[in-house]
């Protein structure tokens, strides 16, 4: 996303990430934009209020927990000026019966529906409409837009966009 913000005219754009091979491959990717590499996420270093707007695109779903989702929120509203943008793109929780059953060995072992292991050793977590309206509470919303998108295993799937505004 930073490189097509930055591919379409946005001239102040820095992309994070607390992964280093992440960093590394967008950097090569998009060698004008500027990325920083997380050492103690969800902590930025920037400060308060410096951002017109922080996005999170795909990034919940990669952060199974409640406070860790609550982390980079928090994060988020302290990095960002008043009146900028959070913009949320995720995973609603999906009804089909491989998705239940996972979610439901997922709570099991998680405490959390929704929350789930892929076989390749990763947590990820599809989302609660309840449990983003909680998370965002301290925004006030402008926007919600169910989508059918894809998942990065080539699934289709229900997501959303989430606007709202630091109060
Ligand atoms: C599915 S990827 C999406 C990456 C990117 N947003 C994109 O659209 O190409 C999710 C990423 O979230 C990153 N992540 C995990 N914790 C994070 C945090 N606290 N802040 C920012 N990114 C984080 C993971 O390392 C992973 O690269």
């Amino acid at each position: 996303m930073s490189g097509f913000l930055s591919s379409h005219g946005y001239l102040n754009v820095l992309g994070v990430d607390p992964a280093p091979a992440m960093i590394a491959a967008a950097r090569e990717r998009f060698p004008a934009v500027e990325f920083t590499q997380l050492s103690d996420p969800p902590r930025t270093g920037l400060p308060d209020g410096a951002l017109d707007a922080v996005l999170l695109i795909s990034v919940l779903t990669c952060v199974p927990t409640d406070d860790g989702q609550r982390g980079i929120v928090e994060e988020a509203a302290r990095i960002l000026r008043r009146g900028g943008l959070l913009y949320i793109s995720d995973l609603w929780l999906q009804s089909d019966g491989r998705n239940i059953e996972r979610y439901e060995a997922g709570q099991r072992k998680h405490g959390v529906y929704g929350i789930f292991d892929l076989p390749e050793g990763v947590t990820l977590r599809h989302h609660e409409r309840q449990w983003i309206a909680e998370l965002t509470a301290g925004f006030e919303r402008a926007a919600l837009d169910d989508l059918d998108v894809q998942t990065m295993n080539g699934h289709a799937a229900r997501g959303f966009q989430w606007f709202g505004h630091k109060r």
